[in-house]
């Protein structure tokens, strides 16, 4: 079986409409036909200063949220990066490897610091290369992410070619796995630019009150005019209300544009909206399931960290050896 692996960031505690149908939708789908590891990087969290008890609760908020989005840990392999020591490790390796210059061309990397108002970490300049490591551990055929993380695959194949030539073949070069049409989700509010937690205007969540996510979607910007068509850059608002609507029923574009002819964008807003509470509702009763007994879920997280590290352990071990170090015993 190919490998798959990803990761996510228990940040903002809830998930976002973006991540979940540029990203999370995919792993559910892969975990039946791949190997996969998928993982919650509270290494890359903090990043950016964390409160300690907020990280540890949005840690467990993240994995139920993958379990209750259809991640099945009987199907793949759910842990928590910081549990796997091998993702530090080898990302350090990286780091040696990687051009000052190449690490600053990073745009996530100059929006993210531009944002900040506290003191820029280092570690924020190095974030991707860790991703890297994230990767490459785990040999991964595919990365299933959305379009805002394709630079950090390209930095991750350069990498990781830049070690086989140097030091002989140990990593497999990784290809992004990304689902063009849900590959931006845009912000509600700003169609022009992507759902982000860093700039929630329009930002619909998952774990949010269906109420509250629903006005959200029934006040979308839309544009002028009247009549719903697919045209993203003509009507960006109208646009990515029925990349959303499609994906979270499995409808296409063209039906939906066909079922709302002669309708106004109200019509498609209100129906939207309805169709997010169905979507959410359950989902979050299986988050309160899962959140209910944090015993059992952090079991399902150790299990996984014991599956990841096996595989971790070996490829590192293969770097270590091939980079030169003395083995240790
Ligand atoms: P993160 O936590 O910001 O986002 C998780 C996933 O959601 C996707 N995504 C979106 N997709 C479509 N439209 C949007 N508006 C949108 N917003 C977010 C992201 O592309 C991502 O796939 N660096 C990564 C986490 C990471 C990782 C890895 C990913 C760490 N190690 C190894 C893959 C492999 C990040 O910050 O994602």
């Amino acid at each position: 079986r190919p490998r798959v692996l990803s990761g996510i960031q228990p940040t903002a505690g809830s998930f976002h409409l973006g991540n979940y149908l540029g990203a999370i939708r995919q792993w559910v789908a892969l975990q039946e036909t791949h190997d996969a590891f998928y993982c919650v990087v509270d290494l890359h969290a903090i990043t950016v200063a964390q409160d300690p008890k907020t990280l540890r609760q949005n840690t467990r908020v993240s994995a139920a949220q993958l379990l209750a989005l259809g991640i099945d840990p009987e199907h793949a392999t759910l842990f928590v990066q910081s549990h796997v020591p091998e993702h530090a490790q080898l990302g350090w390796v990286l780091q040696c490897l990687t051009g000052f210059g190449e690490a600053g061309r990073m745009t996530q990397f100059k929006d993210k610091s531009a944002r900040q108002e506290a003191q820029v970490g280092v570690g924020l300049f190095t974030y991707p290369i860790l991703q890297a490591a994230d990767i490459l551990l785990y040999q991964a055929h595919h990365v299933p992410v959305g379009e805002d993380q394709r630079q950090h695959l390209e930095l991750t194949r350069d990498l990781a070619q830049r070690f086989n030539t140097r030091y002989g073949k140990t990593f497999r070069l990784p290809e992004a796995y990304i689902v063009k049409d849900t590959a931006k989700i845009f912000d509600l509010q700003d169609p022009t630019s992507k759902m982000s937690k860093s700039v929630p205007t329009g930002v619909v969540e998952l774990l949010e009150d269906p109420k509250r996510g629903a006005k959200k979607i029934r006040s979308a910007v839309t544009d002028t005019g009247r009549e719903i068509v697919y045209d993203p850059a003509g009507k960006a608002g109208v646009s990515n209300l029925l990349v959303i609507y499609s994906a979270l029923t499995g409808r296409t574009v063209d039906e939906l544009v066909a079922a709302y002819e002669g309708k106004g964008y109200g019509d498609l807003k209100k129906d939207l909206g309805e169709v997010y509470t169905d979507f959410v509702t359950p989902v979050q009763e299986r988050v309160r399931h899962y959140l209910s007994d944090v015993s059992e879920l952090d079991k399902i997280l150790a299990r996984g960290a014991e599956r990841a590290r096996e595989v971790a352990a070996k490829t590192l071990a293969r770097a270590y050896d091939r980079l030169g170090f003395l083995p240790a015993g």
